[in-house]
C-alpha cells in the first residue's frame, strides 16, 4: 500500500514520533521505488539528521547520489542555518546598495534581529522545502523525512506565520525606503539605487510566491500525501491518531499509517506475546482512522545501515494489511 502510494504521488512526507522509524521507512521506500526504475529525491528536514547514517554516506545540503541502478536515489540533509544565511545575505547585499552609508549600520542590525527572531528557523526550513518542491522537475518522487510530528505540524500551520516573516522584511524595507528617499532628496537618485531596489522587491516577492505555491502543492491530494509512521504501542498510537486528525483538518491527505517494527509470530513466545499486544493497538488505529490505509512493516534483524540492509525493509513496503 505504501509503495502504491509512492507510485501515485510525487511528494511524500513521512512523519511520526521520534524513533518510530521515519528515516528508515523513508529510505526503504526511496530504495523500493528506485529499484523499479524511478528517479527519487530523498530529503531529510529533521534537525536530528540521520539519513547519512542510514545510507552510510556523508550528506549535506546539496544533492549526493546514494543509489544508482535502474533508477536512482539522490539525498539531501537540509541545513536551515545555511538557508537563513543565504537569504539574509542576499537581502543585506541589496539593502546596502540602496542605503546611504550612515544608515547601513542600523539596517544590518535590523536584519540580524530578524534573523534570530522566533520562527525564522522554521521559515527557512519551509523555504528550503518549497525550493526543493519547485526544483523537483526531474524526479518521479520526492520523499521528505520530516522532523518529529509536533514540529512538522507547527510548520504546516502554514502561510500566515511565514508571510509574517517576509512581511516583516518588507516592512523594514519600507522603513528603509523612506530613509533612502530622504537621503535621495539630498543625494539624488541613481540608476544603481533603483536597480537594487527592484531586485530586493523581487527577492521578497518571489519568496512569498514560493510559500503560496508550496501550500497549494501540499494540499493537492493528487500530488502530495503524508505517511505517518508509528510503533504499535500506547503513546505512539495515541500520537498518530492525533497527528492524523490534525493533518486532515489542515486539508492534507494522510495516505498511509505505517505500523513499523511489528514483532514476528514465529520467533519465540516473548515476541509472539508482544505481537498479540501490538494487534490490540493496531485495532485501536483501525477504529480511530476510518479511511486511512495501514501498512505493517516487520522488525528486521539487520542493523539498518547501508543499501543491503535497507533492501530487506524495502522488500516489505509493498505489503498490505
Ligand atoms: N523495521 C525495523 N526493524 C528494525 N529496526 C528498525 C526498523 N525501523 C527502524 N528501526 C531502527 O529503529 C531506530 C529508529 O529508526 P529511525 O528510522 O532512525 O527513526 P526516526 O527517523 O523516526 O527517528 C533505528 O535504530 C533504526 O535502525
Ligand atoms: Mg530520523
Amino acid at each position: 500500500m505504501l509503495l502504491t502510494l509512492a507510485r501515485r504521488r510525487k511528494f511524500l512526507f513521512v512523519g511520526g514520533k521520534g524513533g518510530s522509524g521515519k528515516t528508515s521507512v523513508s529510505s526503504a521506500l526511496a530504495l523500493a521505488r528506485a529499484a523499479e526504475g524511478a528517479r527519487v529525491l530523498l530529503v531529510s528536514t529533521d534537525p536530528a539528521h540521520s539519513l547519512g547514517y542510514v545510507w552510510d554516506r556523508k550528506l549535506t545540503d546539496t544533492v549526493v547520489r546514494v543509489f544508482d541502478e535502474s533508477g536512482s536515489v539522490d539525498a539531501i540533509e537540509v541545513d536551515p542555518d545555511a538557508t537563513i544565511e543565504r537569504h539574509f545575505d542576499a537581502v543585506r547585499r541589496t539593502m546596502l546598495q540602496i542605503l546611504p552609508e550612515r544608515l547601513q549600520g542600523a539596517a544590518t542590525r535590523h536584519l540580524d534581529v530578524a534573523k534570530t527572531a522566533p520562527g525564522s528557523h522554521e521559515a527557512a526550513m519551509l523555504e528550503r522545502i518549497a525550493e526543493v518542491i519547485e526544483q523537483a522537475g526531474n524526479y518521479d518522487l520526492v520523499v521528505f523525512d520530516t522532523a518529529p510530528s509536533g514540529h512538522t505540524l507547527r510548520l504546516l500551520a502554514l502561510p500566515e506565520r511565514l508571510f509574517g516573516w517576509t512581511e516583516s522584511l518588507l516592512a523594514s524595507r519600507k522603513r528603509s525606503e523612506s530613509f533612502a528617499a530622504a537621503a535621495r532628496g539630498i543625494a539624488g537618485t541613481t540608476d544603481e539605487t533603483s536597480d537594487a531596489d527592484g531586485r530586493l522587491r523581487r527577492t521578497l516577492h518571489a519568496r512569498r510566491e514560493r510559500f503560496a505555491m508550496m501550500s497549494t502543492v501540499i494540499a493537492d491530494h493528487s500530488a502530495t500525501a503524508f505517511a505517518v509512521v508509528t510503533l504499535a504501542e500506547n503513546l505512539s498510537v495515541a500520537e498518530t491518531i492525533d497527528i492524523t486528525g490534525r493533518l486532515q483538518e489542515l486539508g492534507i491527505d494522510v495516505g498511509s499509517v505505517v505500523v513499523n517494527r511489528r514483532s514476528p509470530a514465529d520467533a519465540g513466545q516473548v515476541l509472539a506475546d508482544q505481537r498479540q499486544r501490538e494487534a490490540g493497538y493496531i485495532r485501536r488505529l483501525v477504529e480511530n482512522l476510518d479511511d486511512v490505509p495501514i501498512t505493517e512493516l516487520p522488525l528486521v534483524t539487520k542493523d539498518l545501515t547501508g543499501t543491503e540492509a535497507l533492501r530487506e525493509l524495502a522488500g516489505h513496503v509493498g505489503d498490505c494489511r
